[in-house]
């Protein structure tokens, strides 16, 4: 059991689920392979539609056993499968909260149809009446807020919608990219997840874990980590990401901001969707910036504005891309 903590292991996720014989996690993201034919290391992502689907049941199950009963359940899956994943979900108990489109802003050029740009989310509860839903870790400035200046805005922000669109995919030029995994997701589009469904010290499963995204957001947000990969490669090298990732935040706990305060900046900044030097040019924006960052941490600390300022500039020149 305590080599599941804080670790990425190598195996199947059903062999390695199956060892465990009690609820130890809080929350799960599952982004498995869509059976679209992608080509990974160690697996063949071409299964015949009733094999896949029956394997999907397996490792929902897998994965509900060991879901504790305030948890929250996440499946990333294409067009094909999606209807599926819910009523599998549905049939193991689980009650979907949202049907979350990832709209990830750019898609694969064909000629005949229609450029493909969204992924689906599915994010299912264990218990309607008993989950972690920490709204103000997704709440942004409205645009009553921003640009009506209208009295019935709510004060601490609207919660973001159900199409998320404001993470590109991780394209091969992307700074975040890791480059030896063929299909990594963004890690701010992860954090929204593990914040919103998770507390501090709870524990994120990610069962199909690749390059460890799931686990890099649970770790910049103090939370921790199991991840399971069937290719040893992909293990090695998503341990080595998240020791460099360790090192960063020991590294960067001096800075005006700490390392987890300089993420959820940067998380809030892409979330809103305005470039920084037109927040920091505009004073609506900036205030609106500042106290929805501070809602956002919501440890009744009050920030430096000169520091809020100066990590906005530093993401003048940042660009996921
Ligand atoms: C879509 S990718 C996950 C990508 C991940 N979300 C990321 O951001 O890097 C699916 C991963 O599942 C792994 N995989 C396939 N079958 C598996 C199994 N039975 N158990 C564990 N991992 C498996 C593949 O090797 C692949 O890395």
């Amino acid at each position: 059991m305590h080599e599941y903590h804080n670790n990425i292991l190598l195996g199947d996720c059903i062999e390695l689920l199956d060892k465990i014989d009690q609820p130890f996690v809080d929350m799960v993201f599952a982004d498995p392979p869509f059976n679209v034919g992608f080509r990974y290391d160690k697996y063949h992502d071409k299964l015949e539609k009733n094999n896949y689907l029956a394997w999907t049941r397996d490792w929902m199950t897998a994965c509900l056993r060991v879901l504790k009963p305030h948890g929250s359940f996440y499946v990333a899956i294409a067009d094909d499968y999606a209807a599926h994943i819910r009523i599998i979900g549905e049939e193991l108990g689980l009650s979907v909260r949202n049907w979350i489109i990832w709209h990830y802003t750019f898609g694969q050029q064909t000629t005949q149809k229609f450029a493909k740009s969204h992924t689906h989310i599915l994010y299912f509860v264990r218990d309607v009446k008993n989950f972690v839903f920490n709204d103000l870790a997704v709440r942004i400035p409205s645009d009553r807020q921003l640009y009506y200046n209208d009295a019935r805005a709510i004060s601490i922000g609207k919660i973001a919608s159900d199409t998320w669109d404001c993470y590109s995919r991780v394209c091969g030029s992307f700074k975040e990219r890791q480059g030896w995994h063929p299909c990594q997701m963004p890690e701010l589009l992860l954090a929204r997840a593990v914040a919103v469904s998770s507390n501090p010290g709870e524990m994120v499963l990610d069962p199909f874990s690749g390059s460890g995204t799931t686990a890099a957001a649970a770790l910049q947000l103090g939370r921790n980590y199991c991840g399971f990969d069937i290719s040893e490669d992909y293990v090695i090298n998503s341990r080595k990401r998240l020791a460099d990732l360790k090192t960063q935040i020991e590294t960067n706990s001096t800075a005006p901001l700490n390392q987890l305060e300089s993420f959820e900046l940067k998380r809030l900044f892409v979330e809103m969707g305005i470039h920084a030097q037109t927040i920091l040019d505009t004073p609506l924006f900036l205030e609106a910036f500042i106290k929805q960052f501070h809602i956002r941490m919501n440890n009744g600390k009050t920030y430096d504005r000169s520091a809020i300022q100066k990590a906005l500039k530093e993401l003048t020149t940042w660009v996921a891309r």
